[in-house]
């Protein structure tokens, strides 16, 4: 009898902390998305919806960048977690320049990551042009595993209007 009142608790527990997880989702991001082309070294704006509750005001957060390994057999997604494009950006901005990356190969095999505590959100696949690095066939593009970050602009918070 106690033990089956031990679980039931457990369980709801369980339930609550999920649905506290679900409301404390994480804004999308607007920009970029599927028809963006970024050009490398240029300054980009990634832009997210801060329309959507929850947002606490003081959180801070990060944008790393991602892609897609075309070749890979399981997926194949890779995020440069320990390289980030902006490390700590005010989340109830919406927005935040970055630089883009020099070293990357062109082509649409591209997401930014929105990352604060541990929930991360992603944006659509989009294109990065790089004239140093043009794009290639699929089957040899090569990825880096060291990105050229640049130094980021300072925010321009008259942007987030
Ligand atoms: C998609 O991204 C572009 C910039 O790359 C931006 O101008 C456009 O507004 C974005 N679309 C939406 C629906 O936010
Ligand atoms: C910052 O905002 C000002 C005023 O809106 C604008 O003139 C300037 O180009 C912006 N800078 C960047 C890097 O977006």
């Amino acid at each position: 009898m106690h033990r089956a009142l031990h679980w039931s608790a457990s369980l709801l527990l369980t339930v609550l902390a999920s649905s506290v997880c679900l409301t404390h989702a994480l804004p999308s991001i607007l920009s970029p998305n599927a028809s963006s082309v970024w050009t490398a070294a240029s300054v980009q704006s990634v832009v997210w919806d801060i329309g959507e509750p929850d947002i606490s005001p003081n959180a801070h957060g990060r944008v790393v960048l991602g892609y897609i390994d075309p070749i890979a057999d399981e997926g194949g997604f890779y995020e440069y977690d320990d390289q980030p494009l902006s490390d700590d950006l005010l989340v109830s901005e919406g927005i935040i320049d970055v630089v883009v990356p020099t070293a990357l190969p062109s082509g649409r095999y591209y997401y930014c990551v929105l990352i604060v505590g541990d929930a991360r959100t992603r944006s659509e696949v989009f294109s990065i042009d790089n004239p140093v690095n043009p794009s290639t066939s699929t089957a040899k593009v090569v990825f880096p595993s060291t990105l050229s970050v640049g130094k980021a602009p300072p925010k321009n918070v008259s942007d987030a209007k």
